[in-house]
């Protein structure tokens, strides 16, 4: 079982994700840890890949997709097509995904594979064999949403992970602390 899920999301207290479609919140440097996460790797020639639900590509503004430098994997029962975005691949279930990871097209072009949500791609990912670790925002306050983080497994422990910082964070008199889970 080589494939590892690492999934990354930032949470209110109020455990909301999303809100009509967009994020509840705008905090910029929340969105550069993001982003320097899920795009950075170790080994310079190969890309970290991008899963997402349908609803998180369509809430992503257009001018920013694909997400550059990211291999993106887009969830979908439908059949719509993807085709003319760059490093852009449909699948219609979580095990097409963990299967392509395996084939010669993709094995040897990625190194880290971050599920970036939304709640039903959390929640399958989180109960998978495959989940690794959680990257975790606590933003620390309640939010209006309609989408939600699904509950978080017992068998999390948190560890320290170099990459993430482990001061309180604020934006806009918006308090958020980051947090990495790992099964047990
Ligand atoms: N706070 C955060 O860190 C964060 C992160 C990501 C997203 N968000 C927010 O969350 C909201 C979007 O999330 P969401 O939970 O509403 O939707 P979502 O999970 O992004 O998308 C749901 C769609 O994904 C497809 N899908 C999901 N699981 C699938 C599976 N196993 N197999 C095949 N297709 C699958 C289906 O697409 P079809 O309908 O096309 O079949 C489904 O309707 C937005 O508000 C977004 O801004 C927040």
């Amino acid at each position: 079982m080589s494939v590892k899920l690492n999934l990354i999301v930032a949470v209110s207290e109020n455990m909301g994700i999303g809100k009509n479609g967009d994020l509840p919140w705008r905090l910029r440097k929340e969105m550069a840890h993001f982003t320097r996460l899920t795009t950075s790797t170790k080994t310079p020639n190969r890309k970290n890949i991008v899963v997402m639900g349908r609803l998180t590509w369509d809430s992503i503004p257009e001018k920013f997709k694909p997400l550059p430098n990211r291999i993106n994997f887009i969830l979908t029962r439908s059949d719509r097509d993807f085709s003319q975005y760059k490093d852009t691949y449909k699948f219609s279930s979580l095990k097409e995904i963990i299967s392509s990871l395996e084939t010669e097209k993709f094995k040897n072009e990625f190194e880290s594979v971050w599920v970036i949500g939304g709640a039903s791609v959390y929640k399958e990912a989180l109960s998978s064999p495959y989940f690794h670790r959680l990257y975790l925002t606590k933003v620390q306050k309640n939010f209006d949403c309609d989408a939600f983080f699904p509950q978080l497994p017992e068998s999390l422990k948190e560890i320290s992970d170099t990459e993430v910082p482990v001061d309180v964070q604020e934006e806009r008199g918006i308090k958020y602390t980051f947090h990495v889970y790992q099964r047990v």
